[in-house]
């Protein structure tokens, strides 16, 4: 197996991200390069590979080596399954005679972690960019470790223990997912319980877990305390600058950290195609952050 070890990781400078050039990721890499990736990929938590040159089963063979990989998430009503690979979502503004070639059309996506309405999460995710369009479209990462760490003493503390509910009957483009009804009360929608703060496995370090604002629910307060209390988190996310955003370029792969990191899509002009494929590493999700 030919040694791929002489990549470069070179940070955004942003407050995450890293590119990784010269590194083919079509090709076989080896255990001790594989090893220092993971390692960027720990301190950096999204990285970027420009100018590569996937299909599916190379998509899925490097996604794989960071673990077991989920299957795509339930569709909204009328938007397909990849044909053939049910590891692969598709991620799409394209029509073809009539009907979505994938999900998530031109909607503008809010901030959120893939799938944290299941029980185990993924881990990571990684989308391929085959088609891309020339202006709009970017992905924006937010580093949950310090949204964490600079939180106000007293709202940190309040959170410390509490469980947030996370709902699954919508996709973050707001959409109703097949087989759900529209609306339910808080403490009988469908979604999973995490705790708003959760240690990384890996890393050992404390984030914040939030998943996404709509239709969440802090278990067991009443749901105007809730709300409040969600908002000033939120508030405080949006409020940062803890964030890097990623213009595609066709033959980019991009790796995300599902646990320690929000990412959002910025609007998309339905004129120009947008063609993505998404993988997603199960699980590993972190226990709460108490100590
Ligand atoms: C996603 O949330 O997985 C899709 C992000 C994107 O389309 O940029």
């Amino acid at each position: 197996m030919a040694s791929q070890s002489q990549f470069e990781v070179v940070p955004t400078g942003a407050a995450l991200g890293a590119d990784i050039t010269g590194l083919d990721l079509a090709a076989a890499i080896d255990a001790a390069s594989f090893g220092r990736l993971s390692r960027a990929w720990g301190d950096h938590l999204v990285l970027r590979f420009r100018d590569q040159s996937l299909d599916e089963a190379a998509l899925i063979e490097f996604s794989a080596r960071f673990g077991v990989l989920d299957a795509a998430p339930r569709r909204p009503v009328n938007v397909p399954n990849h044909p053939t690979r049910s590891e692969i979502n598709i991620v799409s503004n394209i029509i073809e005679n009539g009907t979505p070639i994938g999900g998530l059309g031109n909607a503008e996506l809010v901030w959120h972690q893939d799938m944290s309405y299941k029980d185990l999460p993924p881990k990571a995710s990684l989308l391929y960019a085959i088609e891309t369009p020339v202006t709009g479209g970017d992905t924006h990462f937010y580093n949950l470790y310090s949204a964490y760490e600079t939180l106000p003493p007293e709202l940190r503390a309040r959170i410390e223990t509490l469980l947030c509910k996370h709902d699954a009957t919508r996709n973050s483009a707001g959409q109703l997912r097949a087989g759900f009804d529209a609306d339910y009360a808080n403490n009988q929608r469908p979604g999973a319980v995490h705790p708003l703060v959760v240690r990384h496995p890996d890393t050992g370090r404390k984030s914040l877990y939030l998943g996404r604002r709509p239709n969440a629910w802090v278990v067991g307060l009443a749901d105007a305390d809730s709300d409040q209390l969600l908002d000033a988190l939120w508030a405080h996310v949006e409020a940062g600058s803890l964030n890097w955003a990623q213009h595609w370029r066709p033959g980019d792969l991009v790796i995300w950290d599902n646990r320690c990191t929000l990412h959002r899509r910025g609007t998309l002009d339905p004129a120009q195609r947008r063609l993505m494929y998404r993988t997603q590493v199960r699980g590993g999700h972190a226990a709460g952050g108490s100590d």
